[in-house]
């Protein structure tokens, strides 16, 4: 005795800039805290993570989810409110039915094909999503990801130079607007907007990154117009191609964002015709006060 076995994963990058997928693990079970080391690493070094055939159910996912961190609780307007769930689907979970195409609940989540990172406009980050497919239409719904780290490392000097003190308001409110969706004065009384550096650095590897995305609504401190085409052009910037992944869903996917450097957005499939049905989990940065380095 005295000698045990090494479990590796097998990493293996989806694009140049963004991406790998993680096999030789099942995090559907408890994970030993060396394997969770190399996830956790790879997660900071590819800022998505893909699993493969990796049936879950909420106490999994939530089991496996807890090891990146404290899990947020989901805003009243969400499908799952008040659970550590915020559910993407058009099936009513409670009935099994197909949720109306022109209910309230849709709306709501039209707005996730608006580019953005999860949880901006808390006061408290998120570090990262955790999204499980239970059920993925035949056709359409897939995600895609921008690295804001990416882009970050591409900008110029002056620009850099330009955005490096900023602070920008987020808010869900403003956000939910664009796409027609309106809250009551109550619950946006409940939800106030958050300000964070517009320049984020991650604490392990140093490198920056951008909070930007539907949610960021301005500069501090700069007129509207100026504010707008900056948040604008950096959006722009961004998505691109060579700094975006494409997941297109199969049962029992589970993929990992880093919402610090990554945005997402849905894409659109026939919601009259096919069922889609994901649970996201959400983990806090709680570590990190984000006005101060
Ligand atoms: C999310 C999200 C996109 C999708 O779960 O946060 O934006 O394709 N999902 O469901
Ligand atoms: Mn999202």
């Amino acid at each position: 005795s005295g000698w045990s076995i090494r479990m590796d994963l097998t990493i293996k990058p989806l694009t140049p800039r963004l991406g790998a997928l993680i096999s030789g693990v099942d995090i559907g079970r408890a994970i030993s805290d060396d394997v969770f080391g190399q996830i956790r690493a790879a997660f900071e070094q590819h800022s998505v993570l893909v699993f493969s055939d990796q049936p879950m159910d909420d106490a999994r996912q939530i089991a496996f989810s807890e090891r990146f961190g404290p899990l947020e609780r989901t805003v009243p307007s969400n499908p799952a409110a008040g659970s550590v769930f915020a559910r993407q689907s058009n099936i009513d979970i409670n009935t099994g039915e197909a949720i109306p195409v022109d209910d309230r609940r849709m709306l709501y989540q039209k707005a996730n094909m608006l580019w953005h990172a999860d949880s901006t406009f808390k006061e408290t980050q998120s570090l990262c999503s955790i999204l499980s497919a239970r059920e993925v239409p035949p056709l359409g719904g897939a995600t895609e990801f921008a690295s804001t780290r990416a882009l970050y490392d591409e900008l110029p000097a002056w620009l850099r130079e330009e955005i490096e003190d900023l602070e920008v308001e987020h808010d869900l409110v403003y956000s939910r607007r664009i796409v027609g969706f309106e809250f009551t004065d109550d619950e946006a009384a409940a939800m106030p907007s958050a300000h964070h550096r517009l320049v984020q650095i991650n604490p392990v590897t140093g490198r920056k990154s951008l909070l930007i995305g539907a949610h960021a609504k301005c500069v501090i401190g700069w007129p509207e117009s100026r504010s707008r085409e900056l948040l604008d052009d950096l959006l722009e910037r961004t998505t691109k191609s060579v700094n975006c992944y494409r997941h297109e869903w199969k049962t029992n996917d589970v993929v990992v964002w880093d919402n610090r450097s990554i945005l997402h957005r849905a894409t659109p499939y026939d919601a009259s015709k096919y069922r889609r049905l994901m649970q996201r989990t959400t983990v806090s940065f709680a570590a990190q006060t984000t006005c101060s380095r």
